[in-house]
């Protein structure tokens, strides 16, 4: 899962400072049951940009079993709020175990459903929103996630390189491939967003809302 050379995304993970014993358990358990976490490397990139904004209100779009939110929950701090997402009930009944072992379960809300549906049902404004649903559904993330940031808020969004296979000259692509291209193309020519793209395992784009 990583555009880095084999040796340099080695080297950048084993260069992490180790992690307390839940999120190590969770890497553990994401390694053996291939659960598609963003793992440690990312993990702190959500985090340090959660905390240069100062982030108190997050939502998270497709949270699994609730690694990604644990990195934003602990970067909100105990008066930040973190909206998790799936669509899947196991996964959500996982997640409140494990954010409760990590001692955070005070400020975060497990919803259950497609992720965008219950972000329109969520009222107010978010500071940051990490998007990490199912890839063809990127362009419309964008659509409905932008309006809901306050200005000088942050849509951060994984896997935006897709193994590679976003490259040029362009192989053949799939709808997964042809969505986050133009999720790409999208946050890229959006008037209201400055956008980069940080080639850190697989990619992950961070647009901040200009006004
Ligand atoms: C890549 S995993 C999320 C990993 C998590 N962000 C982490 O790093 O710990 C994607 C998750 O999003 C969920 N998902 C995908 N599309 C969704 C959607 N439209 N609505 C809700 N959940 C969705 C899947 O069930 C899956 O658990």
């Amino acid at each position: 899962m990583s555009l880095l050379l084999t040796g340099l995304d080695d080297y950048l993970l084993s260069s992490l400072p180790p992690r307390d014993a839940v999120l190590s358990r969770m890497e553990a358990e994401a390694a053996r049951r291939r659960i598609p976490i963003v793992g440690p490397a990312v993990g702190r990139l959500l985090a340090q940009y959660a905390r240069l904004i100062g982030a108190r209100r997050v939502f998270e779009l497709g949270s699994a079993i609730g690694y990604s939110t644990i990195w934003l929950a602990r970067a909100a701090g105990p008066d930040g709020h973190v909206f998790y997402t799936d669509g899947s009930e196991e996964n959500a009944a996982e997640a409140r175990r494990n954010v409760e072992e990590a001692g955070v379960a005070d400020r975060v809300t497990i919803l259950v459903g497609d992720a965008l549906t219950r972000l329109d049902e969520t009222d107010g404004e978010f500071d940051l929103i990490f998007n990490d649903v199912d890839k063809e559904g990127y362009p419309d993330v964008l659509r409905r996630a932008v309006p809901r940031l306050r200005v000088g808020g942050l849509l951060v969004t994984d896997n935006v390189l897709w193994d590679g296979r976003l490259r040029l000259p362009p192989c053949e692509d799939d709808a997964e491939t042809a969505a986050i291209r133009e999720f790409n193309r999208l946050c890229y020519a959006h008037p209201d967003l400055e956008t980069t793209i940080i080639p850190l395992r697989d990619g992950v784009s961070v647009a901040r809302r200009l006004r």
